[in-house]
């Protein structure tokens, strides 16, 4: 298993390139399922769950071949041989469950096991499953897998009402209303700019989908899709957690491909914390203003509010500043994970249910600290930016599932970073 050493120092100076989003490519991928005509992505970006997703359209018998260096991803469903998502593939990954919502609808048929928890919450499914039946289908949970089936002649059109927003489920009705009879109307959509890439590129498939990017999504059924070629939208996680790099350990850098409007409650908050957040058609350029950060109290909400995973970043960078934050924590039951590592590393920090009062200290310190998930795991890297002497994180697959090239970006601005095998 590998850690990375990261020892404090600064500033940082240059450039950052981001890549296509993780879980925009995780939802694009499986509409490759609704059509038997191969769909390509570009910008794709080279991660170990980006490789899972393909494991797993394989399984059900999919192509996906990995062109020019895993940028771009070239994908036939014209051979689907199954409809089954096994437990071994799902449990590596929740967003497997996305390919539930195409498989009904474009064979009538699926079996998908249930992904289970994780780290960060219970995170059941059943706004999912609730979805698919306003659209006709029939559920079954039976030995920890969904068994679902359409009705006679397919999906119908439906109207489904969320009661709270959902991401994954709102991804997994809009792909499925692409390919049912008659309208279908999303309401308390989720407005994430990864539903409107997704949307984007259902469209460029033929599909009739009005209202993406606001809490109401119209989607008139179609009898097929056909194939298409599209961009994979910037990430804006991997955009915000570099954001803040220049602000843990001074200095300035642009995130090539940065927009704002990916992240405007973002950096409102870290503009309300001192940053100067500057925009031009290269991308978005941090630096620290003059003076400490400053002390900002944070809530997480859906898009377009502060998003749940730039929470951990946040916190690390709030743990040298001056006074008293409070984050609230209102997507995830569990997501302080990272809280007791950054104590680790001589951090303030009292944790209530999905409360987090962070005591800004002056400085904090090197340590061995253990990453818990994706998100927690690249906020005790920037932590380490900051620190005295050096930082060990171990357990970094969690990062490789959502970060490429960790290490090479952030020394390309000068840090001072690298990635060792552990013995043992
Ligand atoms: C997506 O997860 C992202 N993952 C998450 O990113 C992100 O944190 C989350 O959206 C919120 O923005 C991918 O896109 C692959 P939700 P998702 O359905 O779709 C509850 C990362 O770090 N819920 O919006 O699973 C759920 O438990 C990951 O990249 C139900 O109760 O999130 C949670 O508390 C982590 N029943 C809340 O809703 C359901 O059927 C929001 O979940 C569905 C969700």
């Amino acid at each position: 298993m590998d850690s990375i050493l990261v020892t404090g120092g600064g500033p940082l100076n240059g450039t950052i390139p981001i890549a296509g989003a993780k879980n925009a490519c995780l939802t694009l991928m499986p509409a490759t399922l609704l059509s038997d005509e191969p769909l390509t992505l570009t910008n794709a970006p080279r991660l170990s769950d980006i490789r899972t997703m393909t494991t797993l359209l394989e399984s059900l018998g999919a192509e996906v071949s990995a062109l020019s260096d895993g940028l771009v991803l070239a994908m036939s469903s014209h051979n689907l041989n199954g409809n089954r998502a096994d437990y071994d593939i799902v449990r590596k990954m929740r967003a497997s469950i996305l390919v539930l919502g195409p498989l009904l609808a474009r064979h009538g048929k699926a079996v998908v096991s249930l992904p289970g928890g994780c780290a960060i919450g219970a995170r059941p499914v059943d706004l999912h499953l609730k979805a698919f039946e306003a659209m006709g289908a029939t559920l079954e949970l039976r030995d920890g897998y969904v068994h679902a089936e359409a009705p006679e002649g397919g999906l119908r059109g439906g109207v489904v009402d969320f009661p709270f927003v959902s991401v994954g489920a709102t991804e997994n009705a809009l792909m499925a209303a692409t390919l049912a009879k008659g309208t279908t109307t999303l309401r308390n959509a989720a407005q994430e700019p990864e539903i409107v890439d997704l949307a984007h590129c259902l469209q460029a498939m033929g599909a009739r989908i009005t209202g993406e990017g606001t809490d109401t999504i119209t989607i008139e059924g179609v009898d097929r899709l056909h194939g298409a070629t599209h961009r994979v939208v910037t990430d804006r996680i991997e955009l915000g957690t570099y954001m803040l790099a220049p602000l843990f350990a001074g200095g300035e850098v642009t995130c090539l491909g940065g927009k704002r409007d990916l992240l405007e409650a973002f950096c409102a908050k870290i503009e309300e914390a001192g940053a100067e957040v500057t925009e031009t058609p290269e991308g978005l350029t941090v630096r620290r203003g003059t003076g400490p950060i400053k002390a900002v109290d944070v809530e997480t909400e859906p898009f377009p509010g502060f998003p749940t995973d730039l929470q951990a970043q946040m916190m690390a960078l709030l743990c040298t500043a001056e006074g008293t934050s409070v984050l609230e924590e209102k997507i995830f039951e569990n997501r302080f994970m990272h809280a007791p590592e950054l104590i680790r590393m001589g951090a303030n920090i009292d944790v209530h249910g999905g409360h987090a009062t962070v005591h800004g200290v002056a400085k904090l310190k090197g340590a061995p600290v253990m990453a818990t998930d994706l998100r927690a795991s690249v906020s005790l890297i920037l932590a380490g930016l900051a620190a005295e002497g050096t930082t060990k994180v171990s357990r970094v697959y969690h990062l490789d599932r959502g970060y490429e090239h960790v290490v090479a970006k952030l020394r390309g601005v000068g840090a001072q970073i690298e990635r060792v095998r552990d013995d043992g």
